[in-house]
């Protein structure tokens, strides 16, 4: 087997052989805005020639993917996933330099990555249809099948995890994919691929097109040749990659981002909730879709709430992610001035900034820091309490009772997460089923990650769901068989 090189391929992955793409990009460092890397500039031809290596690996023309049992998957996939964790120092290096996030969260992106060829490594071979009882001499059957050639699309946020959660299920559901990775960060994606291929996975059951969302990633949206496409990134391009997938009448998962809220009443832990709301806004500087960037906060404790609150955000510090600062940079420029874009909005409709973090000394220059922002006295309805800003700014507002804080936790187009911090047990579950989400957390916020909770989203949060085990079966179909018999 041939060594494996540090530096991740520039090229595309088709077929199981790394080719040249021809042009490139650069991939710059959030932390310093200099040249990382150069990743390959994947264009319609490169997206063809995946698509037809991963339908022929599909049909066994191609390698041996058509051939491997549900028990064979789950073996690759457990060994693949120990290859990633002997390899974690180096993803995680890959990660943290690429993203621009802590180099803690790296970790435990890396780690997260491995539970998910580890969990559907588990789940591959556990997958069934059922029978049904039916009308006289009948004997029915449903067959969960793979869809054939999967096509996804992720974003630059947390690329290692999600190509956990997006590959693992859909080879271990017995598809093949064709990966469109983000143009912005995708280093880790790379050498995951390349581990892959290394660790002996069948020739064209994962290809790889990296290069730009508008060439390789619409080539690839709109190609005949895709049975199934999962998308992870904003709801606007999600539009534009459903519209070109229904022009082949392709079904699709789309994970859209959202404006989760954290619900405190005065009767919660307020410490416990606290520690939570923070780390919910900041981790990876905010840009995570299921940040919690509202606190909805009971009247009676909402100014007490903002003073501790205050008084933490004040302490966090931003500086490179490999100093495993609280806060790391933004992906780019554009994304730091789209969010100091809204922030400035906000304080000239009289939004208050309660409470700022700080850069750290010795932070590298040309990084796209944005500090930590605590927003209050929120006009009803404003945008900071609507949209997604992408970045590390907690948007506070406080409610009467029970029925305002549902209302205004159900204020967004979005309804991806939600945390629900109080001790009265019939209120818990009262808000667990009012709330308009797709997940809820009571008196925690994101159960630490668990790739075996299902995950995603209701209106522009999108549709679907991933992780867990109706991730598994969100890669296949049913088929029913009806016999007649004697
Ligand atoms: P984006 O949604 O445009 O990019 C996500 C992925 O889609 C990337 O791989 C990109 O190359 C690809 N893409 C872009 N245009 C495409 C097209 N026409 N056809 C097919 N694929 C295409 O997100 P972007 O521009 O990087 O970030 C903009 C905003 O999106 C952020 O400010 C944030 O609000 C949101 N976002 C949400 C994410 C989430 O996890 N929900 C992740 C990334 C961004
Ligand atoms: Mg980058």
């Amino acid at each position: 087997m041939s060594e494996l090189s540090l530096v991740p391929p520039e090229g595309v992955l088709i077929g199981g052989k790394w080719q040249d793409s021809g042009e490139t990009l650069e991939v710059m460092s959030p932390a310093s805005g200099q040249r990382i890397a150069r990743i390959a500039r994947g264009q319609a031809e490169h997206v063809d020639a995946a698509v037809t290596a991963a339908r022929a690996a599909f049909s066994g023309e191609l390698g041996a993917w058509s051939t491997f049992t549900a028990r064979a998957r789950s073996e690759w996939l457990l060994a693949f996933a120990a290859a990633i964790e002997a390899d974690r120092d180096v993803l995680a290096e890959l990660e943290c330099r690429d993203t621009g996030k802590p180099m803690t969260q790296a970790k435990g992106d890396i780690a997260a990555c491995a539970r998910y060829f580890r969990f559907y490594g588990g789940a591959a071979d556990k997958l069934h249809g059922e029978t049904i009882p039916y009308d006289g001499d009948y004997a029915v059957m449903t067959l969960r099948e793979p869809f054939g050639v999967c096509a996804q699309i992720i974003p630059w946020n947390y690329p290692a995890q999600i190509f956990g959660r997006c590959v693992a299920a859909a080879l271990a559901a017995g598809n093949t994919v064709v990966l469109k990775p983000a143009e912005d960060a995708c280093l880790s994606v790379l050498r995951l691929c390349s581990l892959a291929v290394h660790a002996g996975l069948p020739e064209g059951a994962l290809n790889v097109v990296p290069g730009l969302g508008r060439e390789a990633g619409a080539a690839l949206a709109s190609h005949p040749g895709i049975d199934h496409l999962s998308f992870t990134g904003s709801p606007e391009t999600g539009t534009h990659v459903t519209q070109a997938a229904a022009q082949h009448h392709v079904p699709v998962t789309m994970e859209l981002g959202g404006k989760s809220p954290q619900i405190v009443f005065a009767d919660a832990d307020r410490e416990a909730a606290l520690a939570a709301v923070v780390k919910g806004i900041i981790q990876n500087a905010g840009q995570t879709c299921s940040a919690g960037s509202r606190l909805l906060v009971e009247r009676s404790i909402h100014d007490e709430v903002v003073l501790a609150l205050a008084a933490r955000f004040e302490a966090l510090s931003c500086d490179a992610g490999e100093r495993d600062p609280d806060c790391g940079p933004l992906i780019n420029a554009r994304q730091r001035d789209k969010v100091m874009g809204l922030i400035d909005a906000a304080v000239h409709d009289g939004i208050r900034i309660a409470a700022k973090g700080r850069l750290a000394e010795g932070a590298p220059q040309g990084g796209h820091f944005v500090v930590p922002h605590l927003l209050t006295e929120i006009p009803e309805g404003h945008a900071v309490s609507r949209e997604e800003l992408f970045g590390p700014v907690l948007a506070v507002q406080a409610f009467e009772d029970e029925a305002d804080a549902i209302r205004l936790a159900n204020a967004t187009d979005f309804g991806l997460c939600a945390g629900v911090w109080t001790k009265d047990g019939g209120r818990q579950l009262r808000l667990a089923k009012a709330i308009r989400s797709g997940q809820v957390f009571v008196n925690n916020y994101g159960a630490a990650g668990g790739v075996e909770l299902p995950f995603g989203g209701v209106g522009r949060s999108g549709h679907g769901r991933e992780k867990g085990f109706e991730g598994l079966r969100s890669y296949t179909r049913i088929k029913t068989v009806a016999i007649r018999h004697d």
